[in-house]
């Protein structure tokens, strides 16, 4: 997740450029750059590191110019590097590019044209798509730019400039957002309405494959076949801050709601239908090394933790190779058993978390392949691992972690279903329908999504309850631990979650009409005796909030209150069920009123032990 700007009118474009980019450097701070163009043609500038770097690079000589692209990258492929920040040019320097999104198959499409005599300077994806529209350019940006879209897979947006037309501004899109700003005399083009928001509130929300060509007077709008397509402005009253947020309250919300996006992008390229398999470029891992992995130990903290849980119960049951998952902050001080037949995979958002890269260089230390799997490029996980998959959750600004876990999830859904694939473990069947169910996923989120006044009316009800307690059993365990960290962190209330089976050891002494119990009861092998512990609280006069899978009948006689979530594979459920669980803590903190995105206490990554 990059955030991409541009400029056409009267003004000087760079200070606008640049002052669009601060708004969105919430989307990638890696590296950021501009392309302005002028009389003596495009003058790009670029600096790795936050957009700070950029305008001390530029002061005192800013380029001039009327026209003009920006950028502050995300890093997806390509380290952050001088070399890697956008924008990028083909090989004349007269077209260039800024993009957010990932180019699949820009491997085969960098072959072609490096035979075709093109020359890079960048390990990025993006370069690719400078020269493939310069290998189609024969006049006409627009032209070009809808035939290079066709050829490329993948999400793009996409905004280009090419000196041999310097009255325009060309953008092209496919699942990665672009937003038109209708100015007079002057047009905008970005990845949120937050970068251009002080100087028009009219915009236009590109589709899918619509190809923009801007000018100072005019917009057109096609589809890929250069078809006129006809869409008028609408007038957005966010403030800028909201803009920022996508119009959401606080970045966390906007967070879960990215979340259908996120686990697409992390599927793309390595789930396919039509290829029939899983494939990981990134795991660094030959198949006679995942045959001859006897055992792998997670290592993580927090919701990284859980969802090293959850990655337990699918490695095991799809792989038959026993897992083990360690806190990281307990790791080293356990002595564990680790050889050269353990293979550690680190889970970490940030990939810079102190214990968990303690963690991977122990592991390391004592023989075992480590892979990483983190939501930067470049951390220090990625960098010290033996291979690396990426969450492509683009940036996670609020605390609490959401997109991140639910990413970090797929990925471990992948793993089990890559080593299982590799070690002939399931029948090909059931890794078929293993395979679409997850492929599923994202539309089943987005389901949740579209509607959810119940969890808003549960949060309502019991924000002003002494606790909560999660119960579940199986996979879910996970889900009732990492819901009830949400309601802490955010909510600063007592939540605890537990397996259900351990009530009659301890936790059943609380319930009482002012606990609330979370029940994760969706279709699962342990459904029944899930029914036996709601029995059990609701006779210690506790309220029970099941989340339940539709057309579920028999939870209605058990249940106070149904939060109703679409069915999936058991394996796949934590997906699904993170997101109510996710919700619910948000309107419950958001009732008690505290700093929902930055809560008391904590940091976004913890650096010391
Ligand atoms: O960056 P990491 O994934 O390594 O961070 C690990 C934890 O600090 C993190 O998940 C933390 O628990 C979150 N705030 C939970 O929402």
């Amino acid at each position: 997740m990059c955030g991409i700007v541009g400029y056409i009118g009267e003004q000087n474009a760079c200070p606008i450029l640049v002052d669009g980019l601060k708004r969105l450097e919430y989307r990638g701070y890696d590296s950021a750059g501009v392309a302005v163009l002028n009389g003596n043609g495009i003058d790009v500038r670029k600096s790795v590191g936050k957009l700070k770097a950029l305008e001390t690079a530029l002061e005192n000589c800013w380029p001039k110019g009327g026209l003009g692209v920006g950028h502050t990258r995300w890093a997806t492929h390509g380290r952050p590097s001088d070399e890697n920040a956008h924008p990028h040019s083909d090989c004349t320097g007269k077209i260039t590019v800024v993009h957010n999104g990932i180019i699949e198959n820009y491997v085969q499409l960098k072959a072609r044209l490096i035979e075709e005599g093109h020359q890079f300077k960048s390990e990025t994806d993006t370069e690719v798509a400078a020269h493939l529209i310069e290998s189609h350019y024969k006049g006409d940006l627009a032209e070009a730019i809808r035939t290079a879209a066709k050829e490329i897979e993948g999400s793009f947006a996409l905004v280009v400039i090419a000196q041999e037309e310097p009255d325009k501004i060309v953008a092209a899109r496919r699942h990665s957002p672009l937003v038109i700003g209708v100015g007079e005399g002057e047009n905008f083009l970005a990845s949120d309405v937050s970068a251009f928001l002080k100087y028009t509130r009219d915009v236009i929300y590109a589709d899918d494959d619509n190809v923009v060509t801007i000018t100072r007077n005019n917009i057109k709008i096609t589809d890929l076949d250069g078809n006129p397509l006809d869409k008028k402005p609408r007038q957005v009253d966010w403030d800028a801050a909201m803009a920022e947020r996508g119009g959401y309250e606080h970045f966390m919300l906007k967070e879960i709601h990215e979340q259908p996006r996120a686990l697409r992008e992390t599927m793309r390229g390595r789930l396919s239908l039509e290829k029939d398999c899983v494939e990981l470029p990134g795991i660094n891992l030959t198949d006679d090394e995942i045959r001859g992995i006897d055992r792998i130990i997670m290592i993580a903290c927090g919701t990284a933790y859980h969802a090293s849980m959850a990655g337990k119960y699918a490695i095991e049951h799809l792989c038959r190779i026993p897992v083990e998952v360690d806190v990281a902050s307990e790791l080293r001080y356990r002595d564990p058993i680790i050889d050269e037949h353990t293979l550690g995979i680190v889970i970490s958002q940030s990939g810079e978390t102190l214990d968990t890269i303690v963690g991977l260089h122990e592991a390391k230390s004592k023989g075992a392949k480590v892979i990483a799997i983190t939501n930067v490029v470049g951390s220090m996980a990625a960098r010290d691992s033996d291979g690396v998959l990426y969450t492509y959750a683009g940036p996670e600004i609020a605390v609490a972690s959401t997109k991140a876990y639910t990413t970090q999830l797929m990925t471990l859904y992948l793993i089990a279903l890559y080593f299982a694939q590799v070690r002939g473990t399931l029948e090909p069947e059931r890794a078929r329908q293993l395979r679409e169910a997850l492929w599923e996923l994202p539309r089943r989120a987005e389901i949740i999504l579209d509607d959810y006044r119940d969890v808003i009316a549960a949060a309502e009800r019991y924000y002003c309850f002494n606790g909560f307690l999660y119960m579940a059993r199986g996979i879910n365990l996970a889900s009732a631990l990492e819901g009830a960290l949400k309601v802490k962190e955010i909510s600063y209330m007592h939540a605890e979650g537990y397996a259900a089976g351990e009530m009659k050891h301890g936790p059943i002494a609380m319930i009482d009409p002012t606990f609330a119990t979370i029940a994760v009861t969706v279709k699962s092998a342990t459904y029944d005796k899930m029914l036996s512990n709601i029995r059990e609280v609701k006779a210690r006069s506790g309220e029970v909030i099941a989340i339940a899978n539709p057309h579920d009948e028999t939870i209605k006689d058990y249940a106070d209150r149904i939060i109703t979530i679409p069915e999936t594979e058991e394996i796949f459920s934590p997906v699904l069920v993170a997101l109510p669980l996710q919700l619910m803590a948000y309107f419950v903190a958001h009732s008690r009123g505290p700093a929902i995105d930055q809560p008391r206490n904590l940091a976004k990554t913890v650096t010391v032990e």
